[in-house]
Parts: structure tokens; sequence; C-alpha cells
């Protein structure tokens, strides 16, 4: 665990320090849960939302992308239920003035005793070695099953109080399990309340009768009002779906785990459209594509898991979450929903326009069913980040630091080094590197020796290097290093296209598919 606390921070410190990441407004000391995206980070996240946008729209002839506006119509919101129920529910220390969110409590003192209960099984992996069976002594160990029990019993209330909105219930478990506010020290709580979490603004000014909007905190519902503009002029027939990226805001409380959580987000969403009945089919369909997805891009398929839903919204059938294993632990990455029709029927209740697909086959119209796929952009950068890390003692002995991002989706592609600043060699650099940024980002470094050149590039997840030197000039090849194994092959300067193409092409992901 504290290994792991341990990777968190130092990916945070490396996205800052090589311009992936950094703390927003940060010269007036940052913005609490928002950050700004660097140089390469920006390079990285333009190329995760290209690897989704093309296996969604691209690869399906039935799917098509949209880009609403982040500004709505304010009943859009109250059609959605965000108006009433898109709350957290918050509790104040009255003795730190410091507000927490009282279910992030609850689940600190979960992680508390799950930390306990691993210590445990440490403890015992150590004792017997090689003979330990871990599965065996979870389901034997009389502590290790007090701790299991208490865990559930907790998770139960959490998840009662929650869902049946039992405000009283919440801030009694706190009181039972004596939780203490960590900067005072003191369990001296308020009553727990609801807490909106969509940002307000007012459209229009003040004179003129301003209305207040919101900032969307889900990009979907401009999906749904879009429904039967993009059925209509996109001739789309049942079963379709409508895709989109773009920022989705939150006024999220608990303001940390970097950019797990932040105030301003931004959603890869797909809403596929179904008759009804066949939904739960399309559901099982999703499920798999959107794991399939993840596993194209070789972070490690035991870093996911499906986490289902056991209490569902009341207008899903069927809900699961894509988790991974981040620097935290196992956490949401992808929500996959079966959300029925209530998002349209609500649209055609507040709006008062029908929301309908008249189907040929079945001479009826009727509000389609909907399987809705939702990813955090920003979670699956930290994801990529903390699974690409590594801090690696190569064969000479020497240290390094290594992004090992895939390479379809590094910021920089190519980086071409003249192996020494003179001869002629810097020119025969720069003639390559002007074929190849058409097609690629590039980088063209001179300085330093060649080994400090390259430490650079592994620390921004650069997986190929060309150098140039003198043999270069003779004979038109040129070494091809490769970040992860840090092999080197000689090839022909004609050649390198194409081998970098079969390298790096996000359509090498895409064939995973
Ligand atoms: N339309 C469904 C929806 O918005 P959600 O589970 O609330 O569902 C979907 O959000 C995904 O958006 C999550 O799985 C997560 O990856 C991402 N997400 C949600 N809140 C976030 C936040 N505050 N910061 C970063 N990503 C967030």
């Amino acid at each position: 665990m504290a290994n792991q606390e341990d990777l968190l921070k130092k990916v945070v410190a490396h996205a800052k320090e090589y311009g992936f990441v950094f703390p927003s407004s940060e010269i007036y000391d940052g913005l609490g849960a928002v950050y700004d995206y660097g140089q390469y980070g920006s390079e990285l996240k333009n190329n995760i939302k290209s690897f989704w946008w093309k296996a969604m729209v691209q690869m399906h002839e039935n799917i098509v992308g949209i880009d609403a506006s982040i500004f709505m119509h304010p009943t859009t919101w109250k059609a959605s239920g965000h108006v009433d129920a898109f709350n957290d529910p918050l509790v104040d220390n009255k003795d730190s003035k410091k507000r927490y969110r009282a279910d992030v409590l609850v689940e600190d003192h979960i992680a508390k005793l799950e930390g306990k209960l691993n210590k445990e099984v440490e403890k015992a992996r150590k004792r017997f070695g090689d003979s330990f069976d871990e599965a065996q002594f979870r389901d034997t160990n009389g502590r290790v099953l007090q701790y299991q029990q208490k865990i559930n019993d907790i998770n139960d209330r959490l998840k009662a109080a929650m869902d049946n909105g039992q405000l009283a219930d919440l801030k009694q478990l706190i009181e039972d399990l004596e939780i203490v506010c960590p900067i005072s020290g003191s369990k001296n709580w308020t009553d727990v309340r609801q807490f909106n979490l969509m940002f307000s603004t007012e459209l229009g000014s003040v004179a003129d009768g301003a209305n207040t909007i919101y900032l969307r905190p889900e990009t979907a519902q401009g999906i749904f009002v879009n429904f039967l503009n993009v059925q209509k002029t996109g001739r789309m027939k049942i079963p379709f779906g409508i895709a989109q990226i773009g920022k989705a805001f939150r006024n999220e409380i608990i303001a940390r785990q970097f950019i797990f959580r932040m105030r301003e987000f931004e959603q890869m969403e797909m809403q596929f459209f179904v008759k009804p009945g066949d939904e739960m089919e399309w559901y099982e369909y999703w499920k798999e594509k959107r794991m399939n997805w993840h596993n194209a891009l070789g972070l490690g398929e035991d870093n996911y898991r499906f986490y289902d839903h056991l209490n569902l919204a009341h207008y899903a059938n069927a809900a699961c979450d894509i988790q991974f294993n981040f620097p935290m632990g196992f956490k949401e990455l992808e929500g996959i929903h079966s959300r029925t029709d209530f998002d349209l029927k609500a649209h055609e209740k507040y709006s008062g326009k029908k929301l309908q697909f008249f189907d040929p086959q079945e001479n009826q119209s009727y509000v389609p069913y909907v399987v809705e796929t939702s990813i955090g952009l920003d979670r699956t950068f930290l994801a990529v980040m903390s699974a690409a890390y590594q801090q690696e003692t190569l064969e000479d002995g020497s240290e390094r630091v290594v992004l090992k991002i895939p390479a379809a989706l590094a910021p920089v592609k190519v980086a071409v080094l003249p192996l020494v600043k003179k001869d002629g060699l810097p020119e025969k650099a720069r003639e390559i590197l002007d074929d190849l940024k058409f097609d690629y980002n590039c980088q063209y470094d001179e300085k330093d020796a060649i080994g400090r050149r390259y430490r650079r590039q592994d620390a921004i997840g650069t997986p190929y290097c060309v150098t140039i030197d003198h043999e270069s000039l003779q004979d038109n090849t040129v070494t091809l290093r490769d970040r992860d194994s840090t092999k080197q092959e000689r090839l022909h300067i004609q050649d390198l296209k194409k081998r970098i193409e079969t390298l790096v092409s996000v359509n090498t992901l895409l064939t995973k598919l």
C-alpha cells in the first residue's frame, strides 16, 4: 500500500516536471481539483481521444459523433433529475469547521480496516513463505474474517443509507464508528446535509432578467436532446449510437487523488439506442467491447475488473463499472449502464416533443432504450501514466525513469538525434526529421551525450529514437532504438517511415478490437 501511495506521488511529480500536468493557475497557488495539461499531456490526451473516437465511431457503421454545447436549456437538468437528485451528503466538523463528504469519511474508515486486514495477510505470507495459500488464509483466519465481517456490515449500512437518502442513518453510522475529524480529532459533527454538485451561472445580463443555467455535469444529456436531430438527418436505424467527447463540471467537495476526481474534467460517452427488450443483449455486447478496448492498450489485463452495481438507480436495469488498479487501488474508470427509456421519456415529458423512432419492421413508434458507455478521459490518462511509470536499472548499471506509454498514444513518436553536433550529422538528421514530421510528432535533439538524450526521451515516453552517425553519411543507414528493450536495429533511411508506421500507428490498437 505504501509503495502504491508512493507511486501516485511519483507520477504527480513526474507529470509536473516533464510537462504533462500542472496545477491550474499555479502562480496563484493553484485551484483545488483543477489541472492544466502541458505540452506532452495535451498530446497524450489527444491520442487517447483519437483512439476512443476511432474505436467507437470510425469502426462502427452505426455510430456517429456529435459535439454539443456545455450550456444547455436549464429544463434539461430538471428532466434528467440532476436539479433534484445530483447531490453529495456533506457533514461539517464543528471544531475544525472543515467540511467532508459523509460517505467518504465512512469509506476512509473502511479503507483503514482493509489496510489492517491486508497487514494480517502480509504477515502470514512472510511467516509461511512459499507454501502460503492466500485464498485459504482469507477464508479461515479468525482475525481476517472478523475484519471482513466488519467491512461488509459497514458497507451494507452505507449503501442502504445512500440509496434511500437517509441522512440521519449516515450520521448515525459516523457516530457508531467513532470517526474523528482528521484535523481537530473531535467527533463533534453537524447533521448530514445534501449539496448539489452542479455549478450554476447566469445567462444574459441581470437587467434583462437573467436565467440561471448550469455547466453540464455529464455530456450524455447533449446526446439525448439531439437524439431526433441525429436520427433523422443521419437516417439512422435502430440500433445505433451517438458518441461525444467533451468537458463536464462537478463541484466535487473532496479535492484529492490528482486528476482522478476533478471539478472540470472530460468524458467520452456513447449512447446506444436499442429496441426495448434488446437492451440486455447490447449491455453484454458493450461490456465486452469496452473491456477489449482497455485491454488493447496493453497495460495488463489483471489491472482491470468489472464491478456490478448491486443497488441500481431507479432508471437502470443493469449497471457496472470497469475498475482500474490505480495507485490508490481498484477504482471506477468507466461506467456501462442500461438506462432504459428513462432519459428520452423524461425529455418528452418536459419538452412536450415526441422523441421516438418509427420502426418500419414493427410498423410502430417507440421510445428506444439506451445502453450507455461513459469513460473519464482524465482517469484514462492517469491509468496510462501510472501503469507506464517505471524506474529501472539497465544492463550497464545505470538508472532510468521510463514512461512505457503504449506507442500509439505516446506524445512524441520519434526523436531524431545526430550522434555529434558536427561533420554534417545535424544536417542529415534534419533531412530525416523534415520527412517524418508530416506523419508524426517528432523531436530533434543534439544537446548532450547520446545517453542523456535517450534518458530525456525515456522520461517523456518516446517509443523510438533514430540516431544518425558517421556511417549514416556513407550508406544512408541509421539506428532505431526501442524505448522498452533499449535494443537498437540498423536500417536504411528509406525503410524508416514504413517501419515506424507499423510500430506506432493507432491501427496497431484498432486491429486488436
Ligand atoms: N453519463 C453517465 C455518467 O456521467 P458517471 O459514472 O457519473 O456517469 C462517468 O461518470 C465517468 O466519468 C466515470 O466513470 C469517471 O471516469 C468520470 N468522472 C466522473 N466524475 C469525475 C470527476 N470528478 N473527475 C474525473 N472524472 C470523473
